[in-house]
């Protein structure tokens, strides 16, 4: 049991909720799935971001130790705890932007789409709850396999009359975060000076470097492209074989997510010049969704970038990634509108 504030005056109550009004002073932010290898640490970085006022931290299990854990850690946002379903319409009430990594990960010999079974149906109750509680929110959805949630997620939203495709996006920024790390080794670089865009989706030949826009400007041999785009492609596979059995990437992962989660609420606030790649609602090719370079606004995602010259290496990448991105988001789509 928490020890009452021994001035007895609620004065701790008002201070803490006097600053969970936010509106000008910060955002507040929900993550579901905050007990898990991906939500505690992302919990934990989202603590330490200064744009942040009110963190909800919400699961199915063990929210009451974290969300004790967290709350110590003397950094402005105010944080609470929901546990279960009878407490998600309080995690989500009033959120400006909602984190989803909630579902099993991969063990080794599993492809993402073999998680589809159980985390399709968690992505469809998590986003049902926004359609309720917080329709306007920001989504930065995290599950996998990401190129079929985000689909589920339209889909929801779509039957509930609240879809916003500015403001579902599909969290692929681990890609390029492992990409900027890849190629930096190769450049023998400060990964911070590297800028790699990451296209198509986030699952094997879906994930589609674009090292020919590599910044700063660099060229690789063919040895060098083949290693690259393989190693991104599979970096989620080589984490998975080396924790053997104990998941999948989860502190890299938080790290990729706050990041991201950063610049949505960046954008939110109206800074300018918000560029991020993420998996979208999307016209840039002829699929529904894709991965791309988008800036990130007010609204959500407000302009979407050309993909640029491509190589040839890189469009018959891009025919592979399309081909099976297709597949995907329809298994996504059918889950909910065969319903
Ligand atoms: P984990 O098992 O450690 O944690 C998942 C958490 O979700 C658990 O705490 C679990 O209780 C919770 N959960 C399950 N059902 C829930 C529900 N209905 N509501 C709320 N919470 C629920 O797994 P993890 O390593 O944190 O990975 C989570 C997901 O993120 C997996 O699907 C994984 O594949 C995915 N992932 C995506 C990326 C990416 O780049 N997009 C990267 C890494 C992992
Ligand atoms: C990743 O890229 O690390 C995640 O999608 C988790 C996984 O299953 O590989």
């Amino acid at each position: 049991l928490m020890p009452s504030n021994p001035k007895n005056d609620n004065s701790f109550l008002e201070r803490a909720n006097c600053r969970a009004k936010g509106g000008a002073s910060g955002f507040k932010v929900a993550i579901l799935g905050a007990a898990g290898g991906i939500g505690q640490s992302l919990s934990l970085l989202m603590k330490i971001n200064p744009l942040v006022s009110v963190l909800h931290l919400y699961d199915v299990v063990n929210t009451p130790g974290v969300t004790a854990d967290i709350s110590h850690m003397d950094t402005n946002a105010v944080v609470r705890g929901f546990l279960g379903q009878q407490q998600l319409e309080n995690a989500l009430t009033g959120m400006d932007l909602v984190i989803i990594p909630a579902g099993v990960p991969r063990k080794p010999g599993m492809t993402r789409d073999d998680l589809f079974k159980i985390n399709a149906g968690i992505v469809r109750t998590l986003c049902e709850g926004i359609t309720m509680y917080c329709p306007h929110t920001v989504v930065n959805l995290i599950s996998n396999p990401v190129n079929s949630t985000v689909p589920i997620a339209a889909e929801v939203f779509k039957k509930a009359g609240t879809y916003n495709p500015k403001r579902l996006l599909g969290v692929t920024m681990l890609d390029v975060v492992r990409a900027n790390t890849f190629v930096a080794e190769v450049l023998g670089i400060n990964p911070i000076d590297v800028d790699v865009p990451v296209i198509g989706g986030h699952a094997g030949t879906t994930i589609l470097p674009l090292l020919s826009q590599v910044k700063p400007a660099c060229s690789f041999t063919a040895e060098e492209i083949n290693y690259l785009t393989n190693r991104i492609q599979n970096g989620g596979t080589e984490v998975v074989e080396a924790k053997a059995g104990a998941g999948s990437a989860t502190l890299s992962m938080a790290f990729a997510a706050s990041k991201f989660a950063d610049a949505c609420l960046r954008g939110l606030r109206g800074d300018a010049n918000i560029v991020v790649c993420a998996f979208v609602d999307s016209q840039v090719t002829e699929l529904p969704f894709f991965a791309s370079k988008v800036r990130l606004g007010r609204a959500g995602v407000e302009e979407f970038y050309p993909l640029g010259p491509l190589n040839e290496y890189e469009r018959s990448g891009l025919e592979i990634a399309k081909k099976e991105l297709g597949q995907s988001i329809a298994k996504g789509t059918y889950f909910i509108t065969k319903a």
